[in-house]
């Protein structure tokens, strides 16, 4: 079998059937409403986070971690020996992300504001904050920066969504709010 040429050479300057311009039409309406809803939801749907990125040597942000937990570290987590650290209000809170663990515990106030600080100094992890509905992906190289105000006492899960090898299912952190 062979492959034949068109019979009409210039076969691309048909005149555009009406269905064809229809669906053109509601393929552009319809990427217009998407790309709006997009902004929209940014603004009203309450689960976009604002959050900035920067480059930081994993050291570095190492170093961070650990002056704020040399600093305000009040208890050590009974089953774990992991660090609670009670950082003062509207202060920089860094959560360090490592080969299986989340570093330190955090124990936060109800109804003031911190600047989190999320990275990782290995692999690449994912924090999922339970049983809210945010999830960031954690780079090492890269801090993510977010202004947060919790706004419910209680214990909050963070598990690790970012398949990061052999200990993956263990990596589970804490974050405490309290009133
Ligand atoms: Cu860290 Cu999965």
């Amino acid at each position: 079998m062979a492959i034949f040429p068109p019979e009409q050479r210039i076969w691309w300057k048909e005149p555009l059937h009406g269905f064809e311009l229809v669906w053109i039409g509601v393929c552009l309406v319809w990427a217009i409403v998407m790309f709006g809803t997009m902004i929209v939801w940014h603004i009203i749907g309450e689960q976009n986070l604002s959050n900035r990125a920067y480059r930081i040597d994993p050291d570095v942000f190492a170093e961070r971690t650990e002056a704020m937990v040399t600093e305000y570290t009040v208890r050590e987590e009974g089953d774990t020996g992991i660090p609670v650290v009670h950082p003062p209000a509207g202060s920089d809170i860094y959560l360090q992300a490592s080969l299986w663990q989340w570093y330190p515990i955090l124990e936060l106030e109800k109804d003031k504001e911190y600047h989190l600080h999320l990275s990782s100094i290995d692999w690449q992890h994912g924090f999922s904050l339970q049983p809210t509905n945010i999830n960031v992906q954690v780079h090492p190289g890269y801090e993510l920066v977010m202004t947060l105000k919790p706004n419910r006492a209680g214990e909050f899960g963070v598990v690790c969504n970012e398949f990061c090898g052999i200990g993956h299912h263990q990596m589970l952190g804490r974050i405490y709010v309290v009133e």
